[in-house]
């Protein structure tokens, strides 16, 4: 997959600095086109030269020097690369790029980029372990870039901890499974609903519920960083849509959900129905403010449409359908009878009585049941991993 990509490398000051020579060399043997922006600190720990015989190509790391193959270097570069990767990624390189912080030639081509990011940090572990640190990868992790995780083992300060840079091999092997999966839903429709959705009980009130859209809106950018054309039809959220996303419907009511996803659903290649619905509504929207004059107040509710089973019946052998059961009690036995009651092809269910867990987090704790009787349990990961362990398990229905 890497033949013929170009691909930028930024290589900053890091005392793993030098195993970026054989990253560089590992992805021009593989047939890719690679170009070196070098830090003034990588710079103390590796030479230009090196990366100049290694890539093929000038290197770029002075801003101010007249470099006669590209009009202004960073522009050009930025324009060129099909994916920008940075190893080794300083603690330094992070929190810059997080902050959109552009002072030499790689950060303003990070920063001048429409391409993929990569950083690969390495680190000492107490700086990784940093709450400002992990801060700033969140953000870049919210904001579409891929953070290649760092391993544990010796490090230079002579401790053993998470702060190693993995081997260039894995580095490698991580970008090429980026431009293969890139591919893999390219053509297909994918329909993602996310977030709760609410019922009005009055022009003020609302009956709702604690989804906040993360684990659906984590699936969509999913999903279309692997090429697919997806539709995302969300609740209420505060969070921002995945950047470049192709097309988000915004609804308020189960009724509205029900009726944007049946509106998208022959189409659609893939279902994944993430959204927390309400499966009741006031059975009368009071027309003006309800006021507090009586000692009680007994709200009325009717049933509102299950638009994950009329799916279920609707759809044809070749769609494939995925549901969630969020459940407090009997996981597995309701998330079961989910899976067969609702013709599902999985079942993506999760305990939200455990910590960190469920709804309003940034991490989840999943088991996927699949209609052969298959359990997959799950460690404890953030909604971006789940989501492409969740497509993973999509693409493996296909093949
Ligand atoms: N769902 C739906 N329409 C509804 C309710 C749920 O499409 N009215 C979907 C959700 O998006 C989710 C799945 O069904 O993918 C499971 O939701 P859950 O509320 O756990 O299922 P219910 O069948 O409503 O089960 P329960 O008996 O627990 O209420």
């Amino acid at each position: 997959m890497l033949k013929d990509k170009k691909i930028v490398l930024g290589i900053t000051g890091g005392i793993a600095a030098y195993k970026a020579v054989e990253i560089a060399s590992r992805l021009r043997q593989a047939g890719a086109e690679v170009h070196v922006i070098m830090t003034k600190e990588a710079r103390e720990f590796v030479t230009e030269l090196t990366f100049r015989e290694i890539s093929g190509n000038p290197v770029a790391s002075d801003m101010w020097t007249p470099v006669t193959q590209w009009n202004v270097a960073h522009i050009a570069l930025a324009r060129l690369a099909d994916l920008m990767l940075v190893a080794p990624a300083t603690a330094n390189i992070i929190s810059k790029a997080a902050l959109g912080i552009a002072d030499d030639m790689l950060t303003t081509t990070l920063l001048a980029t429409k391409a993929p990011l990569f950083f690969a940090p390495a680190m000492n572990n107490n700086m990784y372990e940093n709450p400002v640190t992990q801060q700033r990868i969140a953000e870049l992790r919210e904001r579409g870039c891929h953070i290649i995780e760092p391993a544990s083992g010796h490090l230079a300060c002579n401790v053993n901890a998470v702060g190693r840079l993995p081997e260039p091999e894995t580095i490698v092997a991580a970008i090429d499974q980026f431009f293969q999966g890139a591919e893999m839903l390219r053509g297909k429709k994918v329909l993602v609903t996310a977030a709760g959705t609410l019922e009005p009980i009055d022009p003020v009130r609302f009956i709702g519920n604690r989804s906040s859209g993360r684990m659906g809106y984590a699936i969509a950018e999913e999903a279309q960083q692997r090429g697919a054309e997806v539709v995302l039809i969300s609740g209420p959220s505060a969070l921002k849509p995945p950047s470049g996303l192709q097309r988000l419907v915004r609804v308020e009511t189960t009724a509205q959900m029900r009726e944007a996803v049946l509106s998208e659903f022959p189409d659609s290649d893939i279902i994944i129905k993430a959204a927390a619905v309400a499966d009741y509504r006031p059975k009368v929207v009071a027309a003006n403010k309800i006021k507090k004059n009586n000692a009680e107040l007994v709200l009325e509710l009717e049933k509102n449409p299950d638009i994950l089973l009329e799916l279920g019946k609707l759809k044809k052998s070749e769609q494939i359908l995925v549901g969630f059961a969020a459940e407090t009690q009997n996981l597995l036995e309701y998330a079961k009878t989910k899976l067969e009651k609702k013709n599902l092809d999985f079942i993506v269910a999760n305990d939200i009585t455990k910590p960190d867990a469920g709804f309003n987090t940034e991490t989840n704790l999943i088991k996927i049941l699949s209609r052969d009787g298959r359990i997959e349990e799950f460690p404890l990961l953030s909604k971006h991993k789940l989501a492409a362990i969740i497509l993973d398990r999509i693409m493996m229905l296909r093949q």
